[in-house]
């Protein structure tokens, strides 16, 4: 997967938290009918590779990227599920270097300029800015971009992102996508409101799309 060419083409990309298999399917179909087929699937439970694989096989037009990548063994599983990418919230230079040697695209996370600069030594092109908010937001990643813009990085900011921010952050060309769960949340899936969460998916893919016009 070309990750910055796939993420920056769905715009916001939903963190998703699946504790029960049975949501995995109808969680990720909702998504993708409102059009946000990019889907980051988180490995903090223990179906997250299940999940991954079985929408997959069963949710056409799904992206599937694995999110919270902490370690090796999670990156394994990742890959062996089948997803595309993996992406997560830290920098952990081991397992970027693994995802490198297996040729699986790898988005980690940075919070500084001190990691950034490890990021980008490693090769990474894109990085995770996270926890966006509570990290200093917009403003923050214009000014890593003052020193860095030169070095082409990209940004993919999650954290506290949400409909009433995600605009500002669309705005920066050097974001490619941001992503949330705020159009995953846990209560509509508990629910299996999933018609809740197709629209929460529209109206974040409208607001991705009207930043690419
Ligand atoms: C992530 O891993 O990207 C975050 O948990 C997403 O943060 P949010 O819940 O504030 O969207």
């Amino acid at each position: 997967m070309d990750m910055i060419k796939t993420f920056g083409e769905a715009g916001i990309i939903p963190v998703i938290v699946i504790e029960d298999i049975e949501k995995a399917v109808p969680l990720a179909r909702a998504l993708v009918k409102g059009g946000l087929p990019v889907l980051e699937v988180t490995f903090r439970t223990q179906c997250a590779a299940e999940a991954i694989s079985k929408i997959k096989s069963e949710v056409p037009g799904a992206r599937l990227v694995a999110g919270t990548v902490l370690g090796l063994e999670q990156l394994a599983a990742a890959r062996e599920a089948g997803a595309q990418a993996c992406v997560a919230p830290g920098f952990d230079q081991e397992v970027v270097r693994a995802a490198k040697a297996l040729g699986m695209p790898f988005c980690p996370g940075v919070a500084t300029a001190s990691e950034l600069s490890q990021a980008l030594a490693l090769g990474c092109k894109m990085v995770k800015f996270f926890p966006a908010e509570s990290a200093g937001g917009v403003k923050y990643i214009k000014d890593l971009l003052g020193a860095f813009r030169w070095t082409g990085v990209r940004f993919m900011p999650t954290g506290g992102v949400n409909l009433s921010n995600v605009s500002d952050y669309l705005a920066v060309p050097e974001i490619v996508c941001c992503g949330g769960t705020w159009i995953a949340p846990k209560d509509a899936i508990a629910a299996n409101d999933w018609t809740r969460i197709e629209t929460l998916a529209a109206d974040a893919a409208k607001l991705a799309k009207a930043r690419k016009c």
